[in-house]
């Protein structure tokens, strides 16, 4: 039952395929922020492991969470963010983060901060 591992072996997790699982997610190339949410508006937590998995896993997610939230929301509170041509999809070169291949973006000033 179950696969053998020997001592000492180094384990490394396969994040991205997790990640980009098209049997958990459907159009995984797709930017569908939305697909984390249910019929009535509410965050459904998905079946990620970018965080790791059990004992080792990150003790900084709290922390780590927490400033990408401010970061984001200062940042989409004063811009829109657009494509500068559009993007066929997702894919980029892996290594030991995902790029994408190329992912140029216009910062457009909101509406409040142009009047002002
Ligand atoms: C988006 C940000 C982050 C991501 C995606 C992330 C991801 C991960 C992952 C996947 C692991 C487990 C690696 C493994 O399985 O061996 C890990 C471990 C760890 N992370 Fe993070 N991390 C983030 C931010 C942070 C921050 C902000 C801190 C510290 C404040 C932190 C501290 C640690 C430490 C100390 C471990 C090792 C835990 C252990 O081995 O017991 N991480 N992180």
């Amino acid at each position: 039952m179950g696969v053998g591992i020997k001592k000492n072996s180094l384990i490394v997790f396969n994040f991205f395929g997790n990640h980009i699982d098209p049997d958990k997610w459907k159009d995984p190339d797709i930017f569908k922020p939305e697909r984390f949410l249910d019929g009535d508006q509410n965050f459904v937590k998905p079946e990620l492991f970018t965080f790791g998995y059990g004992r080792r896993s990150c003790i900084g997610e709290h922390v780590a969470r927490s400033q990408l939230f401010i970061f984001l929301t200062s940042i989409l509170q004063s811009f829109n963010i657009l494509p500068q041509k559009k993007l066929d999809n997702l894919r980029g070169n892996l290594n030991i983060g995902y790029r994408c291949v190329e992912c140029k973006v216009i910062f457009e000033p909101r509406d409040k901060l142009k009047a002002a």
